[in-house]
């Protein structure tokens, strides 16, 4: 891991490597193919942090399906969720009769996805799902329920894997616990 050393001084230790993930994305992907066989599956992946995740997850997918992304922020103070988001980039196609998959990096308090998931669902698709790799449950604020997850992981700032920090650690192959002195400076 030398050549990552000036990323992994920020991090306290490795939560989940790169093989793991792998494997689980293996196993949430041939449950989204079972599942899903004979609809109409399009992932919609939440901008930036679930590319990494998603681009992984589509690859282990065996039926036919098709991907879109969103980008969203919430209103208010950065570092907590307000509930109120802000699409700043809509999916390019309509979700009328589409079985919809969202697909995040983590779920965290559940108000994003909580909106999200309240506003596509508005759109008439024929079903409407989430997969996330990530799961915080005991943060949750809404009664949120993901309908595949990656790992229950517990309450720590996560980096990596496409998580990241002020736009950092996305990189990073596998998810680490940020060191708590990197952002209580
Ligand atoms: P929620 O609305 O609180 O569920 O916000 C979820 C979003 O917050 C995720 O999509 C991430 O972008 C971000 N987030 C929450 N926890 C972490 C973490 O541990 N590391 C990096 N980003 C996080
Ligand atoms: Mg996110």
């Amino acid at each position: 891991m030398d050549k990552w050393n000036g990323i992994m001084q920020d991090v306290e230790r490795m939560l989940l490597t790169k093989e793991e993930i792998a494997d689980k994305v293996t196993q949430v992907g041939e449950a989204i193919s079972r599942d899903y066989a004979g609809k109409n599956l399009l992932l919609i992946g939440v901008l930036k942090g679930s590319v990494v995740f998603m681009a992984d997850l589509m690859r282990a997918i065996t039926i036919p399906m098709g991907i879109e992304f969103m980008a969203v922020s919430s209103y208010g103070n950065s570092s907590q969720s307000s509930g109120v988001v802000k699409i700043e980039k809509d999916v390019d196609t309509d979700l009328a009769g589409k079985d919809v998959l969202i697909v995040e990096d983590i779920l965290d308090t559940g108000m994003t996805l909580s909106y999200l998931k309240t506003l596509l669902n508005g759109r008439g698709p024929a079903s409407i799902g989430i997969v996330t790799l990530c799961d915080k449950p005991s943060r949750r604020l809404v009664d949120i329920q993901p309908d595949y997850v990656g790992f229950e992981v517990p309450d720590e700032f996560l980096v990596g894997y496409g998580l990241d920090y002020a736009e950092h650690y996305r990189n990073l192959p596998g998810v680490g616990i940020l060191k708590r002195s990197v952002y209580e400076k």
